[in-house]
């Protein structure tokens, strides 16, 4: 049998503080009404000063780590995908390594915007599909708050922060990854900007006066490609997995706003009922994003062994990623239950 790449844990972290539409009434000139019709938004999550995108992904990491049953010192590979990094160098993951004690990993970052960890997806199935590791650690994490500009009321209202993490390990035994894919449109780098910070407008006062530093959107143009390409991905994906739409039991789409999610999933051809929807807790979380829903998808019971879930994100590049899977992992309260399969790190 092939060796396959299957999700053996899973975690996620949120910072405390909620921020809601109401809070955002009394910051800028918005309603709670316009920010839910256009987005299904209600609320977010905001870091708290002591908190960073390292202490989320951290904290995610180490909850998929127990899930999995797996040591630190088992993993061969740690990637943060995130494009709100602990700092412009060094990697993100190089912090969480260290922090975890994951002594014999290797470290790095992965930055596709939104859909950085379905690109981190793809590139781990295929680092585990060729033997290259075994157990590699995935975190998804961003802290879009520290971006964006809280007086620009078309942005602001969008974003939120967390970190989701998985640990994905080689299997002999069929399930996992069954398909992935990624594109990309970099014509369309300017729709979606952070443009001081890097070599081109390096740190200055100037950058910082134009708030050059802060995100910068065309909601409607990022609106139109993300129908597209979220269905176009999903599609893609299912076709190569050999899935047609009745068989996929969840789908779960980038969590930027509830319109989008629902003109992508018609697109897809999966009903509603089969698409898993928290946007309107938190937001948009960059990288987080599907790693939580993913979580929270588990500890509601909306997938179970056997099921096929699709993924697809999409993001500043403008990029987009896919992934079908199988779904193999036992719900944790029934590894309980078995701890010898919990302590071996089997599924
Ligand atoms: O990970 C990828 C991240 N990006 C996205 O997913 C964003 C994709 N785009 C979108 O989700 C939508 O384009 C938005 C939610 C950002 C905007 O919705 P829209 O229906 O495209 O609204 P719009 O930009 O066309 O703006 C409509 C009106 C404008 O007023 P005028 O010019 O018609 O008078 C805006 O100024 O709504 C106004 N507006 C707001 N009003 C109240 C924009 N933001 C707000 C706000 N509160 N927060």
């Amino acid at each position: 049998m092939t060796r396959a790449a299957t999700i053996v844990g899973w975690g996620m972290a949120v910072p405390a503080q909620v921020r809601t539409n109401t809070d955002l009434e009394r910051m800028i000139d918005t309603s709670d009404a316009w920010i839910v019709s256009r987005t299904g938004i209600h609320e977010r999550r905001i870091a708290a000063e002591h908190e960073s995108t390292f202490t989320l992904a951290r904290s995610a990491a180490e909850q998929a780590l127990q899930v999995a049953g797996v040591q630190p010192i088992d993993v061969d590979l740690v990637v943060v995908a995130t494009l709100t990094p602990e700092y412009g160098f060094p990697a993100t993951a190089s912090l969480v390594q260290d922090a975890i004690g994951a002594a014999r990993a290797g470290a790095f970052d992965l930055n596709a915007a939104c859909a950085g960890f379905v690109y981190g997806m793809a590139v781990v199935r295929s680092l585990i599909e060729s033997g290259a590791h075994r157990t590699v650690l995935l975190i998804g994490s961003d802290t879009m708050s520290r971006v964006v500009d809280w007086t620009d009321r078309s942005t602001c209202v969008l974003f939120g922060d967390g970190a989701g993490a998985v640990v994905m390990q080689a299997a002999d035994d069929g399930g996992g990854i069954l398909s992935t894919a990624v594109g990309s449109d970099g014509a369309g780098a300017g729709l979606l900007i952070q443009q001081a910070g890097g070599s081109r407008q390096p740190a200055s006062a100037a950058a910082l006066a134009a708030g050059d530093h802060f995100l910068r959107m065309n909601g409607r143009e990022v609106y139109k490609f993300a129908v597209k390409a979220t269905a176009d991905a999903a599609r893609q994906v299912m076709r190569t997995a050999g899935l047609a739409p009745d068989e996929v039991d969840l789908f779960i789409p980038h969590q930027a706003n509830l319109r989008i999610i629902r003109s992508a999933a018609r697109g897809a051809g999966i009903p509603m009922a089969r698409v898993f929807v928290n946007a309107d807790r938190y937001g948009n979380t960059s990288a987080g994003s599907i790693p939580i829903a993913l979580c929270e998808a588990l500890h509601e019971g909306r997938v179970q062994p056997g099921d096929r879930v699709v993924l697809v994100g999409f993001g500043a590049g403008l990029a987009w990623a896919a992934a079908a899977l199988t779904w193999t992992a036992a719900p944790v309260d029934r590894r309980a239950e078995r701890p010898q399969a919990a302590a071996a790190g089997a599924r």
